[in-house]
Order: structure tokens, then sequence, then C-alpha cells
């Protein structure tokens, strides 16, 4: 079976723009920053405003040149953070090398951090409090969802531990009511086709194109690919689809797997951050 984020993601899309639809009078307002001209982040970044647009929401973009101070990327996201007019703000990574990631993610008010990588946000996500998460492992759990793929005393095993995907992706499926078995796996973990072997869902978040062959996989396995890897302008994924998925019980397509759904959560985590700046309470909808 083929897990197809794509269609998942534009039934998301459809929810979000029915439930725009009742406050017209607020403007939801995404903001994007970008730093430099990598080619993967523009194209990324081009995505999630045709995609807020298409949801019905509004979008404004900040280009800003690869040499620019921390101090002078501070400030622009300050403007951003005092403007009511933008509920949201993504600040797409990755950052170049001499700025100071974390520093540029904290000046984020909690409230518009919809990439959910903020401490207020990691950390109430941590304490089963959680508001806005990651977008990319939260499409995962809304696809494991959409497909009804059993969790509760399953193993789940997570490929790679970034703040982005891995170490947020873990905490969503041993959260009370999700109640997966996680192994958190990395480049240090040895015997990893074992480990990977032994999982009824499996996260690969690496960006190591294709390392999960089908000696990674059992057969009742649902494999989900978040990996991305340009070469020569085509994009790999860390799953070699072709060679796992006729062994599979499900795999998701690279691409039209996860991206669509880190995108369409975006969306909506853009529209929680408007209902918390506007403070509307989501039983009103
Ligand atoms: N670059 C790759 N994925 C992401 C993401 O989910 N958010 C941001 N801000 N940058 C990214």
């Amino acid at each position: 079976m083929i897990i197809d984020g794509k269609k998942v993601a534009i039934e998301m899309r459809k929810r979000i723009k029915s439930q725009l639809e009742q406050f017209p009078d607020i403007h939801i307002t995404l903001a994007t920053v970008l730093v430099g001209e990598n080619p993967a982040s523009q194209l990324y970044v081009g995505k999630k405003h045709k995609e807020a647009h298409a949801a019905g929401m509004q979008s404004k973009h900040v280009q800003l040149a690869a040499s620019i101070s921390q101090q002078q990327l501070e400030a622009e996201i300050d403007a951003l953070a005092a403007d009511p007019q933008v509920h949201a703000i993504l600040v797409q990574l990755p950052l170049p090398e001499h700025i100071n990631k974390q520093a540029i993610i904290e000046r984020i008010p909690a409230s518009k951090d919809v990439d959910g990588l903020g401490a207020v946000n990691m950390g109430k996500l941590l304490q089963g409090n959680k508001q806005m998460v990651p977008c990319t492992p939260l499409g995962v759990m809304k696809l494991i969802q959409a497909y009804a793929i059993p969790t509760r005393g399953r193993h789940a095993v997570v490929v790679g531990r970034s703040s982005l995907v891995g170490l947020p992706q873990s905490l969503l499926l041993a959260e009370k009511g999700i109640d997966a078995t996680v192994t958190l796996a990395h480049s240090r973990t040895e015997d990893l086709a074992a480990v990977c072997r032994s999982a009824d869902i499996l996260i690969s978040a690496v960006g190591s194109p294709h390392i999960i062959t089908r000696d990674f996989v059992k057969p009742e396995a649902m494999v989900f690919d978040v990996g991305v890897t340009r070469q020569q302008g085509r994009i790999i994924g860390d799953v070699d689809f072709d060679n796992v998925e006729p062994i599979v019980a499900g795999v998701t397509p690279m691409p039209g797997g996860t991206g669509p759904m880190t995108v369409a959560c975006l969306l909506e985590n853009t529209l929680l951050a408007a209902r918390l700046q506007h403070a509307i309470p989501k039983a009103q909808q």
C-alpha cells in the first residue's frame, strides 16, 4: 500500500479553509523569512505561500541577504513579532553558518512559533501539554491517524534525533493515547538494520539517500520517509521505495508522502496561532 500524503493533505487544507470562513474579519497571515538563496529553501517557501493562499490565508515574505548579521536578523524577527497583522512566523532553515539559529528561533513569540521549535513549545510538548508542534512529525502523526494505523503497544522506530523531526516525533509516538513503544535510533546505533527490522512503524528522518532497504523492514511494517536529499535536482528519500514497497504493509512515496503533510500542518499551526492571538477558543468554531 502507498500512503498517500498528498491526498490526506488536500483534505486537511479543505477543512482548514472551511474553518477560516468562520471568522472572516481576521486576515490570517503567515510570514516567512528566508536568508540567502538556497534553491531548495526557495522552493519550500514558495510551496508554503501557495498552499497558504489556497487555504484562504494571506502571506508575507521577507527575503534577506546571506550576509545579514545576527543583530539585523533579530531586528527583522522582532518587527514581525510586534506586527499585529502577522499571526505566524516561519524562519526557513538552514540558516547561514555565522547565524546562531537557536537565538533567532527564540525571538519568535511562542504564539507565533508555527514551527514549534522554540523552547516554550518544545517544553510544552515534553510536559504533555502540547501547543504548537513541529510540522513534519505532526504530519506523520496525522497520516498514522488518517490510515488508522495501530500504535498502542506497537514498536515505533524513529531514525534520526533532530529537534526538527526525530526528537519531537519520538515524544508524539510515546504520548498517552498513542502509546507506542519508541526506539530513537541515530548514527551511532549498532546494527541499525536489525533495530529497524523490529519496527511496526518505521520513520526515517536522516537525510541519507536510500539507507532504508528491504533488509531494514519486516512485512507488517508501515514506513514513513521523512529524509530529503537533493542530488542533481532530484529529490531522493531515505527509503529505497522500489526495493521496500513490494514487501511492506505500507510506505510513503517521495515526493507526495510526508512533504505535503508538513505544509498542511503548517497551515493548521497558522490557524492555531491566529486563534491564540485573537483568543478564539477551538470549541467556538
Ligand atoms: N527546513 C526544512 N524543513 C523545515 C521546516 O519544517 N521548517 C523550517 N523552518 N525550515 C525547514
